[in-house]
């Protein structure tokens, strides 16, 4: 390969021109996810993880907690990642929710993926990006929504948990239902232990599952979520 000058591209190779724009037009492809957590963020790192292997092909555009004291955030920041904290605390929902978007549409978010977000979405933020955010729950819904999903079930005395990835709609823990993974609940098990393996269960999940709307080959019908492939 000659070491010719590309017309408008001062100093670059033609090879180095070329990769160049092969990565711009990658980059235009590549959809961007914005992660919205508040506490211990092990499901970010785990699509971080996949994001930076090239398992998932997609760009993590923005990370936003709405507590400044969340494990995760610092995780996204020494990753250095973008990273923002936007307080919820005593704000009224749709206000703070106003400043999550803008925040969003800032780095051109195609996808929210919510992943332990403790805070409730306005009806306005889930009209903003229609079929376009994710949330993980710790349970095989429609059973256990809410808090501590691992020990109602656990507490309930089901054979079987795990974890769903959802759209998110206007109601807690229920927009249609993308995947589900199931783990056996031994009766070696405390709740303890039994949340220890859904995580795991988790860190897999979500990926998948942004790879399936990120693909696009998939219809809703109802509340089914029903793949074309
Ligand atoms: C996970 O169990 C997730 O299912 C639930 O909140 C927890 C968040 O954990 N929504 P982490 O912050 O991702 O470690």
């Amino acid at each position: 390969m000659h070491n010719r000058q590309y017309v408008g591209l001062a100093g670059k190779t033609e090879r180095q021109a070329v990769y160049q724009q092969l990565l711009f037009v990658c980059l235009m492809i590549m959809k961007n996810l914005g992660i919205l957590l508040s506490g211990r963020g092990s499901n970010f790192e785990a699509i971080a993880d996949n994001v930076a292997s090239g398992e998932l092909d997609a760009n993590l555009a923005v990370v936003i907690s709405n507590k400044a004291e969340a494990p995760g955030i610092e995780s996204a920041q020494r990753r250095g990642l973008k990273a923002l904290v936007i307080p919820s605390k005593s704000r009224p929902r749709e206000e703070h929710d106003r400043e999550m978007v803008a925040a969003l549409r800032e780095h051109q978010v195609d996808l929210v993926c919510l992943a332990g977000y403790t805070r409730l979405l306005s009806p306005w933020f889930v009209q903003q990006y229609p079929n376009r955010i994710l949330n993980i729950h710790p349970s095989l819904l429609p059973a256990f929504p809410g808090l501590d999903a691992q020990k109602q079930a656990f507490d309930y005395g089901v054979k079987v948990s795990g974890c769903t990835v959802h759209f998110v709609d206007a109601d807690l823990d229920h927009g249609a239902i993308i995947l589900q993974k199931v783990v056996p609940v031994l009766d070696t098990d405390d709740d303890h232990t039994l949340a220890a393996r859904i995580l795991e269960q988790e860190h897999i999940a979500y990926s998948e599952a942004i790879r399936i709307v990120l693909e696009g080959e998939y219809t809703i019908r109802g509340r089914r979520v029903v793949m074309l492939k």
